[in-house]
This record gives structure tokens, sequence and C-alpha cells, in this order.
């Protein structure tokens, strides 16, 4: 492996082309030729030979992260770029959000979805169900946000061949979304953490409750919205809620620097634990839209779950979890926010305001 330094984007008198600089050792080793703005030809350097490198990175999303060094590592047999977080789950509340405070570091980040958006060079089509999508996904980065398949109760078969081919492409650092809420029927989630946490530089990020539900289109915030409303069996149960802007900046933390000192498994919260009515008191005192709680029976919740759209398994198992909630098995706080990103997580009181217009009238 080897240090380079960061390329030189050169412009040429054609706008869709452009040459890309590589210094070493304080001297140009060498100058691609001028290229398609998707697929630009840059030299590797090894042992002191210069071989081109396909790269599918358009000139301005090398210019953009033209600042660390870059690693060169042998894969395949053939020298490769590898720098860069591929975030699952990219187009989603947390892995957006992570997107952004990545990209504001100057750290190279593809996003990945079902559906890339056109516009942005660095957005490849990534499905769960489609395993052909997860090697392209991979190649050329050496960390990955790991957003597992969603509404799922058995998520294992599906991420197992995932961190099998993360593993084989030496990714140094793969941070998993996962729950501190173990949802009951579902023990595959727990298999999975313990495969993610025994992958070399493997995390596994168990996040509380998403103060995010109370925003549409959850149908806990769908809800409220409509009827100004909350409907839960978890009676006056109390749970960590935590912001996903927090669990993106922990995220982040670890996913800056893959060298960085990490444990293997955070428990991610908010500050405090809060139970529905308290969170229906704070909206009304910070917006002045009155929010009620109605308390509903687990089978009622199920229904309400199911009628949102949920798979019925799922929203079985999401029902059952009031359950737990209400007898105090989840009321549970930790520091890991503070101790990653260096500051307390946000209050449910600074979501609401944030978030103020959620809860105006049409
Ligand atoms: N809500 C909570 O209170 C809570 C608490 C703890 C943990 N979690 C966990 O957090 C995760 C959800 O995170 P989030 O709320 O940030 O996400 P989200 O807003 O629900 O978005 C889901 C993301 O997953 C992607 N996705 C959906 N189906 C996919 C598929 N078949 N293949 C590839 N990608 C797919 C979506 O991308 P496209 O649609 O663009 O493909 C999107 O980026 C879940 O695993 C959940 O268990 C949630």
């Amino acid at each position: 492996m080897k240090e380079v330094a960061a390329p030189t984007v050169r412009p040429t008198d054609h706008t869709d082309t452009a040459v890309v600089e590589w210094t070493a050792i304080g001297r140009t080793v060498a100058t691609s030729r001028p290229c398609r703005p998707d697929h630009i030809v840059v030299p590797a350097v090894r042992d002191g030979l210069i071989a081109p490198y396909r790269d599918d990175r358009s000139p301005l999303s090398v210019a953009a992260d033209a600042g660390g060094a870059h690693r060169i590592d042998r894969l395949d047999g053939k020298e490769h770029l590898m720098s860069g977080v591929l975030v699952t789950g990219g187009t989603g509340k947390t892995g957006k959000a992570l997107v952004q405070v990545l990209r504001n570091a100057g750290v190279r980040t593809r996003v990945a979805g079902r559906n890339p958006d056109a516009a942005d060079p660095d957005a490849i089509r990534f499905d769960w169900n489609d395993p052909t999508t997860h090697g392209p996904a991979l190649d050329g980065t050496d960390r990955v946000f790991l957003v597992p398949p969603v509404e799922s109760v058995d998520p294992l078969p599906l991420v197992e061949p995932f961190l099998r081919r993360a593993r084989r492409a030496g990714i140094r650092r793969l941070v998993m979304l996962g729950s501190a809420i173990v949802l009951p029927n579902a023990p595959s989630a727990v298999e999975m953490a313990a495969r993610v946490r025994a992958q070399p530089g493997g995390v596994v990020l168990r996040a509380s409750g998403f103060m995010q539900n109370f925003l549409r289109p959850h149908p806990l915030a769908e809800h409220i919205h409509r009827h100004g409303e909350i409907r839960t069996a978890a009676g006056d149960g109390r749970l960590g809620w935590v912001d996903v802007r927090d669990i993106a900046a922990g995220a982040a933390a670890l996913l800056v620097d893959p060298g960085a000192d990490a444990r293997s498994d955070y428990l991610i919260t908010g500050p405090c634990g809060m139970s529905y009515p308290q969170a229906a008191q704070i909206i009304t005192a910070r917006t002045g839209r009155e929010v009620r709680v109605k308390r509903i029976t687990e089978k009622e919740q199920a229904a309400l779950y199911r009628a949102s759209g949920m798979p019925p398994e799922f929203a079985d198992a999401l029902a059952a979890v009031e359950r737990g909630i209400k007898e105090g098995r989840e009321d549970r706080v930790g520091t890991a926010v503070l101790e990653l990103t260096g500051r307390p997580p946000r209050t449910f009181a600074e979501f609401v305001s944030d978030h103020a217009y959620e809860w105006a009238r049409e």
C-alpha cells in the first residue's frame, strides 16, 4: 500500500474533458489522457510503474475531494484507488443527513439507493433484493454505512452475502444502523448485529426510537397531523428518543477516519427518556397545536400499522414493542453521541422547534 498526493484535475479546451495529474514525492509522475467526464483514466503508481486505472467518477467529483491522500490497494491483482464511503439507505432520513456531513467534511461519498439521482455523479443503484448491484456499489470504497433492509423481520439472508463481499473487498470500517429495540419475532436482527461486530472494522449503532417518527410520512405523525392525536399502546412508558441528525453525526465520526479507535457497539439515544404523553405536551407547548394521547391496545396499534401499509408481520412486531416500552424495558439512555461527536444529543424540544412547520394547520 502506498500513499500518493491527491489528484489535480486540469481542464482542457473541451468543456467535457479533463486530464488528471498525480504527484508523488514532490514531482509529477504522470498525466492522463483527456477523457470523458464519466470515465477518467488516471494513473496508478506501484513499484515505480505507472498503470492506467479506469475510474468511474467525473472530474468534478475528483476535484471536490482533492485534498486528502488516496490509498492504492491491490484488488483482483490490479491496483485500485480505494477511498470513500458507500452510504446504503443514502436517500433515507439517516443516510441523507450522513451524506451531507461526510461531504461537508470533504469525504468522497457514494449515495446508494434503488433510484439513484441522475444529477449526482456519486449516486449508484443499490437494491438489497438485487445482489448484482452490491459489488459495483462497494467497488472503490473502503468504508460502508449499512442500513439493512427496512420493514423486514428477517434481514440477515440479504445482508449476509453483502458482509462477505465487503470483507473480501477489504472494507476497513462498516457501520450498521441497528436498533436498540429488539423486535419480537425477529431473531435474525440480533444475529445480524453479531455478524457485523465480528466483521473487520464492524460497528453496530443500536439506535433508539427516532424523533423523526413524529414527522410525516410516518404513521404516528400522519395521525397527529390529521387528528391532533397520538394513539399508543405504550402508556406512560419512556424511550430514549434520538434525532437522526445525531445518529448521522455519530456515524460520521466513525467513518471520516476509519483508523480511529472505535468500539464495535454503541447505544445511540437522545439525552433523556420521554413518554408519548410527554411528547404531546412538548409539541403543544412549543407549537400551540394541541396534541392529545389516546391509549389503545396492542391489537389496535398493530391494525393501525397494517393500515398504513406496513407488512403484517412487521406491523405486529412493531406493535408488540409498545408493550416493552409500557413496562419500562426500553427506558435506556446512553452517552455515545457525546462520546463520538463531542456534543450532547438534541432534546425533543429542540427537534420540535426545528420542525415547527410540521404541526401547523393547513
Ligand atoms: N424509526 C425508528 O424509530 C428506528 C429506530 C431504530 C432503528 N431504525 C432502523 O433504521 C432503519 C431506517 O433508517 P431511516 O429511517 O434513516 O431510513 P428511511 O428514511 O426509512 O429510508 C429507507 C432507506 O432504505 C432504502 N431502501 C429501501 N428499500 C431498499 C432496498 N430494497 N434496497 C436498498 N435500499 C432500500 C431507501 O432507499 P430508496 O427508497 O431510495 O431505494 C432509503 O434510503 C431501519 O433499518 C430501522 O430498523 C429505525
